[in-house]
């Protein structure tokens, strides 16, 4: 049997929409078993919606994978267990994508190379701001030109506590990118551009209290507001109380907050109390930057 654990991710961190993100101790697990035929078994906290037929991302992304290496596809057991939310910018989809591919490569005896699947992740989901963090851990830039992708992880095991806010809505990210301005100023590139270069700066010397100027956005955030009741006022509200800085996670909803171990608490409660002010209702977790990326283990030679 193959089983591949992939994190949780945060993309964009603010200013660096499409290219940066960092992974989180928060998990998807798939297992994968010859049979004779193909399905699915699903475990865990988010079952719902998920298609348990050829129509399934994990295995569309399998099949995908297989074709490039003109592999004939064999038929599985498929075992999902879902602690990731769907639909709420923590990357669920892109631990599919990457599970899909991991699985798909140690059934056809691990041709393609680490690189390699994180090429295919991102020609798959458009832009590598969750893949990288999912496949490799830590906190990621990823730069993509015609030809070539260029992956840096900037730091893998930061010295902050990520505070994660789940609103009790679902944001599709194909609704949350259709809102956003098809062009944008001079002024707010600049503004991100600076940003993204302090960001940067801040994880690779440690120096978080540069977060809360770092992770200041004007070309995505704002302009996701309105799907977001409270959104603005709960990640001001967040440095307000203690945390270093703190972003739109993804396409939203969920919000999450770099803080320092002491002030988690009183973070969480107070974004949570700012977001129910406006009738919305969130669970709240506190988690590490997973270092690793995904894992697969093999449990029997013969799968
Ligand atoms: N960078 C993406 C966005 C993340 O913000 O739309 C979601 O896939």
């Amino acid at each position: 049997m193959f089983h591949v654990k992939v994190p949780a991710t945060s993309a964009n961190l603010g200013p660096g929409f499409d290219c940066m993100g960092l992974a989180l101790t928060l998990y998807n697990n798939f297992y994968a078993e010859k049979s004779d035929k193909l399905e699915f078994i699903l475990k865990g906290t988010y079952t719902q919606n998920i298609p348990t037929d050829e129509r399934n991302l994990l295995w569309r992304t399998a099949c995908r994978l297989w074709k490039k290496i003109d592999y004939t596809p064999t038929p599985l057991r498929i075992t999902l267990d879902s602690c990731v939310p769907p639909a709420r910018g923590l990357g669920s989809s892109s631990t599919a994508v990457v599970g899909g591919l991991m699985i798909a490569n140690a059934v056809a005896g691990n041709p393609l190379d680490r690189f390699e699947l994180l090429k295919l992740a991102s020609e798959i989901e458009g832009h590598p701001d969750n893949v990288t963090p999912a496949i490799c851990g830590g906190i990621t830039l990823t730069v993509m030109t015609k030809d070539v992708l260029i992956p840096r992880c900037l730091a893998k095991n930061p010295l902050f506590k990520s505070v994660v806010v789940i609103p009790d809505i679902l944001v599709e990210t194909e609704k949350a990118r259709k809102i956003l301005p098809a062009s944008v100023s001079r002024a707010d590139v600049i503004y991100n551009a600076s940003r993204v270069g302090l960001l940067v700066d801040a994880f690779i010397n440690e120096e978080y209290s540069l977060l809360a100027v770092a992770t200041q956005d004007k070309i995505h955030q704002n302009q996701r507001a309105s799907l977001i009741p409270g959104m603005t006022d709960a990640l001001n509200s967040a440095v307000e109380a203690g945390a270093y800085g703190a972003a739109l996670s993804g396409s939203g909803p969920t919000l999450i907050a770099f803080c320092p171990d002491g002030n988690v608490d009183t973070v969480a409660e107070t974004m949570k109390a700012v977001l129910s002010k406006h009738s919305l209702s969130s669970v709240t977790m506190a988690l590490d930057v997973d270092s690793e990326g995904a894992v697969l283990t093999t449990t029997s030679s013969s799968y």
